[in-house]
């Protein structure tokens, strides 16, 4: 793991229970948009980034989980959620930018407001690429990057600037198959599948 994410893991370390208390008063939308995109999961699923496990809840019984985030600690709040929800799924400590997992082993990744915390986005979604099938999907929401003035400013202070999702799946090789706007369009739902 190179220091910037070493850094970021153990900020999210500190943070983990405050982040699973403040996920009491998350909105009414994002809970619909988990719901919505973990209904699309088919088959191996990959969560990259599961956070304390907020999507747990929504997931299809069908589907075999797998869940990475580099943060043991909020590891193990997601694993306690799951033992809660009764939800069978494999926790690993991992780096979404370094997937250790082989090409191809995925049906679908699923990864929600995550990459606005990854160093390298880029790689981290050319990462979810390579371990899906051909076919594969690829859902996904997150913060857009600040175009504008004086937004544009504060993007350039942040420790990762952010990017518009969709653009960085295209980049990465995917095809995009819908994609949306939430929050007076400062969060993008991208819906993508690998060719
Ligand atoms: C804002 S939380 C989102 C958690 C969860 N996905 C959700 O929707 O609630 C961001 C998560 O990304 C994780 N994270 C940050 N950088 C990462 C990386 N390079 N690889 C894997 N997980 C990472 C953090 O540890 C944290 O759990």
């Amino acid at each position: 793991m190179d220091a910037r994410t070493e850094h970021t893991r153990r900020r999210w370390d500190r943070v983990a229970s405050h982040v699973e208390h403040s996920e009491r008063f998350q909105s009414p939308v994002m809970r619909r948009t988990r719901e919505i995109l973990c209904a699309g999961a088919r088959g191996d699923t990959l969560e990259v980034a599961v956070g304390t496990g907020a999507n747990l809840p929504h997931y299809p019984p069908q589907i075999r989980l797998t869940a990475i985030d580099t943060s043991p600690e909020m590891l193990d709040r997601a694993r306690e959620r799951a033992r809660r929800l009764g939800v069978v799924a494999r926790f690993l400590e991992g780096d979404a930018q370094n997937l250790e997992f082989p090409d191809q082993s995925f049906d679908t990744v699923l990864c929600t407001l995550a990459m606005c915390a990854v160093a390298d986005q880029r790689r981290a979604l050319s990462e979810m690429y390579r371990v899906l099938v051909p076919g594969g999907r690829l859902l996904m929401v997150d913060h857009i990057e600040y175009a504008r003035l004086p937004g544009r400013l504060v993007e350039r202070l942040r420790e990762h600037p952010r990017r518009l999702p969709r653009e960085v799946a295209v980049e990465a090789g995917f095809e995009v198959g819908h994609h949306d706007r939430l929050f007076l369009g400062m969060v993008e739902r991208v819906v993508a599948h690998r060719p």
